[in-house]
């Protein structure tokens, strides 16, 4: 047969239990809400769900800035819309990396032009405040970039004390939470965080592809401070504002900031399903209530933690900066990490995660977030492990790692 003629069987993807650091499983009612009609980007109807949108994500942010929406795109597209709205070419931007994805704050800081400086901690671990605050001072930066929960690392950041400091410092502090929100406690407004961007593939449960995202009147007003609406739709007697054109189209802010506030000024379409999806994923966590959806992860996840630690496997990091939602596990030696995922995902169905840089081929990471974060999933995730490590030349004793997991869960009904 030709390729041009090729149309390929129906869609049946296998099905799997996707315990990597995310995507993950979605909620049934997710998907479901992915399946509903299109409506018009105008249709009174829709602008309303943007509306609710707005309203369910400041309570999942836990913050009362009126700029709290969706952009579309992955998480690193809420990234590139917050840095390159923000930072003009020549500003001094920080970046405290612990992980591969501090790597990418400082690459698209970058990109935007900036001048940047990094701040590297080891894998594994996390900073101080002193050391931030070291760094205020001697640098002086407009911007401070810096993840949370970094998913390459399995190492979450304490936030409390960092906020304030450059709400002293002047600075203007954006916060990657991809991999921490609707999971790990977040709290934009107490924490003085100034932007905050995520994605709803981790502990949100939803599809990659829509990034939710906030950002108080501070962040506001420098974006502004660049409006330049393209010609094609500014309104009679609109002019530009005197900062520097901002680089993008698609993720300016300025114009998104027009796009989701009663104006409703067209900028692009909005992404309707994506929409659905995400406005499903927070009504879901927030159904369930936060502090509930935070017990579930830091519960299960010790659980699963304690069966890997039973199987007398090694977690990877320091214990007090683990992310509820997903943990780093040491490949035992002689163990080819490669076999035992191809094994656990060909012959049982389970995705568990690689790393990346130093960590490749010496650390699995195991997740349990979302709809996935249940008793279940973790004691067949950590019965198919043992067989499979097992399997492959190990040797890990039987029945453990699900018995000690199993106590746990019991220990807190
Ligand atoms: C902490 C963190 N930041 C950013 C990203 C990039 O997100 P995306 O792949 O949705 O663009 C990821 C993805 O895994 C992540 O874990």
């Amino acid at each position: 047969m030709s390729q041009s003629s090729i149309i390929f069987e129906d869609l049946d993807p296998p099905k799997r239990l996707l315990m990597g650091p995310g995507p993950v499983d979605v909620y049934p009612s997710v998907l479901e809400a992915l399946s509903k009609p299109m409506l018009g980007q105008f249709d009174p109807q829709f602008t309303e769900y943007m509306n609710q949108v707005m309203v369910l994500f400041r309570q999942v942010f836990r913050t009362e800035n009126e700029w709290t929406l969706l952009i579309d795109g992955t998480s690193r597209a809420a990234i590139e819309a917050c840095l390159v709205s923000m930072i003009e070419p020549g500003d001094r931007v920080l970046v405290p990396r612990f992980g591969r994805f501090g790597f990418l704050l400082s690459e698209i800081s970058k990109r935007c032009g900036a001048e940047v400086i990094t701040l590297d901690a080891e894998w594994g671990t996390v900073f101080e405040p002193d050391q931030i605050a070291d760094a205020l001072k001697s640098h002086a930066p407009k911007y401070v970039t810096m993840v949370h929960g970094d998913t390459s690392t399995t190492m979450a950041q304490p936030l409390e004390e960092i906020g304030p400091l450059c709400r002293e410092a002047g600075t203007i502090l954006h916060i990657d939470a991809c991999a921490t929100l609707g999971g790990n406690p977040l709290e934009v407004d107490d924490w003085q965080l100034d932007v905050v961007t995520a994605g709803l593939q981790k502990c949100m449960s939803g599809p990659p592809g829509s990034a939710p995202t906030t950002f108080n009147d501070r962040v506001a007003e420098i974006v502004s401070n660049r409006k330049h609406i393209e010609a094609g739709i500014r309104p009679d007697g609109f002019e530009n504002a005197d900062g520097p054109c901002i680089s993008s189209n698609y993720f300016d802010l300025s114009m998104l900031m027009d796009y989701w506030s009663p104006s409703r000024l067209n900028h692009h379409t909005e992404a309707t399903s994506m929409l659905y999806a995400a406005r499903e994923c927070a009504r879901v966590i927030l159904s369930e209530g936060l502090e509930q959806v935070f017990k579930r992860h830091r519960s299960v996840n010790a659980a699963l933690r304690a069966g890997l630690e039973a199987m007398e496997l090694k977690l990877f990091g320091e214990a007090k900066y683990r992310m509820a939602n997903v943990t780093g596990v040491v490949i035992p030696d002689g163990v080819d990490g490669e076999a035992v995922r191809r094994d656990m995902l060909n012959d049982f169905g389970i995705e568990i995660g690689t790393s990346f840089g130093p960590l490749h081929g010496k650390i699995w990471r195991i997740g349990s977030m979302g709809h996935v974060c249940r008793q279940e999933h973790v004691l067949r995730c950590l019965d198919t492990l043992t067989t499979v490590l097992q399997r492959n030349g190990a040797s890990t004793p039987s029945h453990v790692g699900v018995d000690t997991a199993e106590n746990c869960f019991g220990a807190d009904k």
